[in-house]
């Protein structure tokens, strides 16, 4: 059957495209919608067009898969023309979200009706391009530059609530009337002759043709953020083309300028990082109609940095939570920075007042184990030592109830080891939150030797419903993520004894395009993180640091000297500390190049992910690739460790590790993978 078809209600012509799972806009749509509208044309007893989807939303963007293959017409933007052009009236009926080309085409349409629960946007920026089918030219002409530029450049959709008040949409109907009400409101509009064609408007522009300075201040408050990322430039230059420029010339400007960004690498690694999360959500060897438990209530152990924030995302979600401290204080603090955290939140007006009493309602406290017996889902997030997780699996295994998920959020330490002192290794898993747990993405899910499918399968759904992306690791140290990010902290801790400064090594990976580089990142940390001041022998450079107070930006210096308002600057006596320790070691410090740091830091990072693969740890390369987008602050422009070591070339990253060999000595060993695949001309991706 037709992915589009068509039907009459009296002189109305109702085009319905059906094709799951999200109407994307693929050629055979295309098709559908411009056959339809030539359709409606030609029947003279048709006096105007509905256009709606079947299914769970309205056309959710162009179909992402096709881009990077040859162009099969008709074009987005040639269906999108012929449907403004049309001398009947068109409404776009929007369920779902709208987004991208789905817009696009809604903003072809003269008219628009929606339900409330429906969304739009245009999130093409965030695949690294623009909307390409007309979008940054209409939509400031419907809604004005003001509203029209957030949406373009950061992407984020917005509700009917704030669409009906800025003038994109119509008219909101109830839920479930909405074909219905489209059609009477194609009926009320017939024998209109000026139709209100969005690409002819000009009314909601006129403010900045007179007057540009909203591109600037736009720029002021929000080009930081941009920094790296190509789309986001491109999308202000195309809507300065709509003010600037007549329609025509302003379509011409925007098709300029989408087909140099999906053309380029920027674009590529976006839509790769798009694939690879929804990728990422799969399990090769879990069947999909695997039973799930269902956890209405979930207990947590330890109330600290991770214990907190891990619970906020079950309140949040609406799930009931209990903690477990050791004494009532730990409670009492844990408890007060949820607290606060939730109102810094609301205070921002990302939330209200009544949801942070709604979700702090919904959490209890307890100093006996016995009360989290009925819990279906335990997340331990005690100290980092494995007698005293040991101690604790001991323990759950006891009280809580059969049939419940016994969860880990260990960093590093053995998953089936912390199982095996239970009865019921079947249920055990690693939840692998990333600080803080109640922002960051990215949830590793630490998959047992003897972790049964329902459990992975449960964490899996759960994931999605707190929000988070989750990856499937094996049990290795320190997983996907920390096990290689231990690759690149052990070759800049290196660097830093060969001559290397720590501001340098930090700069060139935030040039890069890292939130942070290695020491920043320690200073905000902790420096003092696993060091034990009873135990201290002044071995390492982190050590002497501690030693001197020096722990980081909590104590006003670390790795870096910071000023009140916690700015670094690059400390003399830390380079005093390290100079010490190279004239111990009888090494002449030597320049070490930007060139170098780089490579020494990234490529042991692929080397090692390679490892990862060739060991089963993870599924797939792309899992690597978001583990490090979601949990690390790798630059998704880049695509992720592996789509960059793609990009950059497998034989180029195994030849730099071959170079590098002397330096590295034993720390880094070829993966006979990379080499492998290096050898072949293949890649991870
Ligand atoms: N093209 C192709 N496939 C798409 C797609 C698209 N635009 N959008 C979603 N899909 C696929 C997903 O890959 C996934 O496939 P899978 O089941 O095989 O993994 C499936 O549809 C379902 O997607 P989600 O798992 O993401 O479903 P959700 O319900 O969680 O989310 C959504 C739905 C909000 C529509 C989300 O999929 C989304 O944000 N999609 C992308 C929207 C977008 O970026 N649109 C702009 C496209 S570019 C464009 O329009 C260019 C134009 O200007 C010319
Ligand atoms: P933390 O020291 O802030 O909190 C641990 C809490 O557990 C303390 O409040 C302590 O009183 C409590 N506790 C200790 N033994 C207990 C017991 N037997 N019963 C109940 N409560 C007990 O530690 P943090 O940082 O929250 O780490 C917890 C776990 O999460 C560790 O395994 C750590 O490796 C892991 N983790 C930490 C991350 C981080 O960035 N801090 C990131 C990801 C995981």
């Amino acid at each position: 059957m037709s992915v589009v078809t068509t039907k009459k209600d009296g002189e109305v012509l109702v085009i319905t495209s059906d094709n799951p799972p999200v109407n994307a806009l693929g050629q055979a749509v295309r098709a559908g919608l411009k056959a339809g509208i030539e359709e409606a044309l030609s029947d003279d007893g048709i006096k105007a067009v509905v256009i709606r989807c079947e299914g769970r939303t309205f056309h959710a963007g162009a179909d992402i898969t096709e881009f990077g293959k040859p162009p099969v017409g008709p074009s987005l933007p040639e269906v999108i023309e012929a449907i403004e052009a049309s001398t009947k009236p068109v409404v776009a009926a929007i369920h779902g979200t709208a987004l991208g080309g789905g817009l696009e085409v809604a903003l072809g349409a003269h008219y628009r009706v929606a339900v409330p629960s429906a969304k739009v946007g245009l999130p093409e920026v965030n695949l690294g391009i623009l909307p390409g089918a007309g979008g940054t030219q209409r939509l400031p002409r419907v809604v004005g530059v003001a509203e029209a530029l957030p949406m373009i450049v950061t992407g984020k959709p917005i509700n009917m609530k704030k669409a009906e008040s800025i003038g994109l949409v119509d008219k909101i109907v109830d839920e479930g009337t909405l074909e219905a009400e489209a059609i009477a409101f194609a009926k009320s509009v017939i024998g209109t002759t000026d139709l209100p064609r969005s690409g002819e408007r000009t009314d909601k522009i006129k403010d900045a043709v007179a007057d540009p300075s909203v591109f600037s201040s736009f720029m002021e408050k929000n080009g930081r953020k941009m920094r790296g990322y190509e789309a986001p430039i491109a999308c202000v230059e195309a809507v300065k083309a709509a003010v600037e420029l007549p329609l025509e010339e302003g379509l011409k400007k925007e098709r300029e300028l989408f087909m140099k960004l999906v053309s380029g690498t920027q674009s590529a690694a976006l839509r790769h990082a798009f694939f690879a999360e929804r990728a990422a959500a799969k399990i090769d060897d879990v069947p999909k109609d695997t039973p799930l438990i269902d956890i209405k209530s979930v207990g947590i152990l330890g109330a600290g940095t991770m214990g907190g924030g891990i619970a906020m995302n079950f309140l949040s979600a609406g799930i009931p939570v209990t903690i477990l401290e050791r004494e009532q204080a730990a409670l009492d603090r844990g408890v007060g920075i949820i607290r606060k955290n939730y109102e810094n939140t609301a205070k921002r007006g990302r939330m209200t007042m009544e949801q942070v009493e709604k979700a702090m309602s919904l959490l209890s406290t307890t100093l006996d184990m016995g009360d989290l017996s009925d819990c279906d889902l335990i997340i331990e997030a005690v100290f980092e030592l494995m007698s005293i997780k040991k101690d604790v699996f001991t323990n759950l295994d006891k009280t809580i109830k059969k049939g419940a998920i016994l969860a880990s959020n260990t960093s590093y330490l053995n998953v089936d080891e912390i199982a095996a002192c239970t009865s019921r290794p079947e249920d055990v898993i690693g939840l692998h939150f990333f600080s803080p747990a109640n922002i960051m993405k990215l949830l590793e899910i630490v998959r047992g030797e003897k972790t049964s499918d329902t459990v992975l399968a449960t964490s899996m759904a759960l994931a999605k419903k707190i929000g988070k992306v989750a990856v499937v690791s094996g049990v290795c140290p320190g997983f996907i993520g920390n096990r290689i990010l231990a690759k690149r902290q052990e070759q800049a801790q290196q660097m830093i004894l060969e001559g290397a400064k720590p501001w340098d090594v930090d700069r060139v990976l935030t040039e890069f395009g890292l939130p942070m580089g290695p020491f920043q990142m320690a200073d905000l940390a902790g420096v003092d993180i696993g060091w034990d001041p009873e135990k201290t022998s002044s071995s390492t450079v982190r050590e002497v640091l501690c030693e001197r107070g020096r722990k980081g930006q909590k104590t006003g210096k670390g790795f870096y000297d910071y000023d009140d308002a916690r700015r670094g600057s690059p400390s003399s006596e830390t380079e005093e500390i390290i100079a010490e320790f190279m004239a111990k070691n009888g090494t002449t410090p030597r320049d070490i190049s930007d060139e170098e740091i780089l490579e020494r830091c990234l490529y042991p990072m692929v080397n090692e992910g390679a490892k990862i693969l060739e060991e089963g740890m993870a599924q797939r390369a792309s899992d690597i690739d978001v583990v490090w987008m979601n949990g690390y602050g790798w630059p998704p422009y880049t695509g992720g460790p592996m789509f960059w070591a793609d990009t950059v070339g497998l034989d180029v990253i195994l030849a730099g590790l071959e170079k590098h060999a002397d330096a590295f000595g034993d720390k880094v060993t070829i993966s006979p993978l990379l080499r492998e695949k290096a050898e072949k001309g293949e890649k991870f991706n």
